[in-house]
């Protein structure tokens, strides 16, 4: 092939691969308060938590970065988005969005749920049946994973493995891949957290195989591997008395029989004592070894091909309960395209994650500038501040250690650590 020919099939490619990504739903809040008109919020309760359109604290870009912000602690948050419904038959279907907790969050969700195109929005809650919910939840030291729950035959199942979310206060890509293979992946950050396979990581189809019910083991089945030996037999001087009179007790020299009763040595264990007598154990001649339960196919199983599979993906909503406010979602990407999602999620998070970054260590170097003036300020003062002071000292000293952890390349694996530390204590 010439020169021309190549970059022509490599165009034609480009066209092809172009036309074939389709984008079913993406919502970056570009245009100020728009975003109103496009999402609906729930009114099933009376005090669902209020939605705040804002970068945040910190940033990599005041404008492209601003997203939903949960803003009232301790409150419930519904709110969803529609879309032209569509069916992921023989595609993949991607879901992605990021998550920031810049709120140092103790407990909340930062999943979505992707509804069926049905759902009545104003009516949306706890309760509203979905097809998927993808993200990460948080509570407490215990609970930090990425929920990754599908619902089959209008039963929600849960996977099976744990997978850990970041707990950290910057932002976070969240990517799930469905695949028509009946495969999944996870991403965090464009990296590769877990995949498998539906059927295995999921309960969605009883077993394929069980224990045969009309198997029963052999009444002759011998499984003892040791047995008594029979020539073994029990020495005649064995039986001896547990306790014996103590032979080195006296009669005190005041002992009065008539008033004391007659003396009685106090007892003692005897040292000849043996215990029960048990005979040798031997290897046993017609021992079969452990009776291993036969399996047969299930016939309550049969296999399922569809399993990813759903009829009419419409609306993508938060539905979450939040302690401690401050979670910011952005970027929603919703695709049959997997490498045109990543491609979203390098040109939006990954181009704002290093300035955002910078930013907030920034930030954390003055608070802790701020605060070593302060304590210094109270350092002169009187005595009796002294064990206040201590105490300012030993968070000081965490605070330097946080900030150590934030500038190391690899974060994941730093919180790891700690949260393994923690749940050791
Ligand atoms: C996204 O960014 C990563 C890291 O820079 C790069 O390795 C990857 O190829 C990018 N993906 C796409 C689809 O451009």
């Amino acid at each position: 092939m010439g020169k021309m020919q190549v970059l022509g099939v490599i165009a034609v490619m480009l066209v092809v691969y172009s036309v074939h990504a389709k984008v079913y739903f993406r919502e970056e809040f570009l245009d100020g308060d728009q975003w109103r008109s496009r999402w609906v919020d729930s009114k099933h309760k009376s005090d669902y938590g209020e939605w705040k359109l804002t970068a945040g604290k910190f940033y990599g870009d005041a404008e492209k970065d601003k997203g939903l912000q949960t803003s009232q602690d301790a409150r419930f948050y519904a709110t969803s988005a529609r879309f032209e419904p569509f069916s992921n038959e023989g595609k993949p279907v991607v879901i992605q969005f990021t998550v920031k907790h810049e709120q140092k969050i103790d407990c909340g969700g930062g999943y979505v749920k992707v509804f069926p195109t049905d759902l009545d929005q104003t009516g949306m809650n706890g309760d509203s049946s979905y097809y998927i919910m993808f993200g990460p939840d948080i509570c407490g030291y215990s609970t930090k994973k990425v929920h990754v729950i599908f619902n089959y035959k209008g039963k929600n199942h849960l996977i099976k493995k744990e997978i850990k979310c970041k707990d950290d206060e910057l932002s976070h890509l969240y990517t799930l891949i469905l695949n028509p293979d009946q495969t999944y992946e996870v991403k965090i950050d464009n990296n590769k957290v877990e995949s498998g396979s539906l059927e295995e990581d999921w309960d969605f189809l009883p077993a394929k195989k069980i224990k045969d019910p009309e198997a029963k083991k052999p009444e002759d089945w011998d499984d003892r591997a040791k047995i008594d030996d029979a020539d073994d037999t029990k020495p005649e001087d064995w039986d001896k008395a547990e306790n014996i009179p103590d032979p080195d007790a006296k009669k005190p020299d005041d002992w009065d029989e008539d008033m004391d009763g007659e003396w009685e040595p106090p007892m003692i264990p005897n040292p000849e004592y043996k215990g029960e007598w048990k005979p040798k154990q031997i290897d046993n001649p017609n021992y079969k070894g452990a009776w291993v339960h036969p399996e047969i196919d299930n016939p309550e199983y049969s296999a399922d091909s569809d399993i990813y599979k759903f009829e009419k993906i419409g609306v993508l909503g938060l539905d979450l309960w939040q302690v401690k406010s401050g979670t910011i979602f952005d970027n929603f990407v919703i695709t049959d395209d997997v490498k045109e999602a990543e491609d979203i999620g390098n040109e939006t998070w990954g181009a704002t994650k290093e300035p955002e970054r910078k930013m907030k260590q920034e930030q954390d170097d003055l608070k802790q500038k701020e605060d070593e003036e302060k304590n210094k300020e109270q350092d002169t003062e009187a005595d009796e501040e002294e064990d206040e002071d201590i105490d300012e000292e030993e968070e000081e000293e965490e605070d330097e250690e946080d900030s150590k952890d934030d500038m190391e390349d690899g974060p994941l694996e730093t919180d790891d650590e700690e949260v393994k530390e923690k749940d050791e204590l």
